[in-house]
């Protein structure tokens, strides 16, 4: 069973640093991007961005995984989108 949370209860991110996917808009600044989008949203204490070297699907990156679920191709102009669709709906 994915485990969905750490102890703190916070909701893990992993947002996918490596090569192929910063060099398509990938790594920090999507990183950037959802910490940002969880900043407007109120919930930013909630949930825990981490940065993978790589999530072994390289050809759909940029990479996200939420909670054991991946998304693929995420851009940083989708990071509200996904906190609004994918994250909210998760929290506590
Ligand atoms: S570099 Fe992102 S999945 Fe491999």
């Amino acid at each position: 069973m994915t485990q969905l949370y750490h102890d703190n209860e916070k909701l893990r991110i992993r947002v996918c640093g490596g090569m192929n996917c910063s060099a398509n808009g990938g790594g920090r600044p999507l990183e950037d991007a959802i910490q940002h989008a969880l900043e407007t949203a109120g919930v930013a204490d909630e949930v825990e961005i981490y940065r993978a070297h790589c999530l072994g699907e390289c050809q759909n990156g940029p990479c996200v995984r939420i909670a054991g679920e991946r998304f693929y191709h995420v851009q940083p102009a989708d990071a509200s989108d996904l906190v609004r669709e994918e994250i909210l709906p998760r929290l506590k």
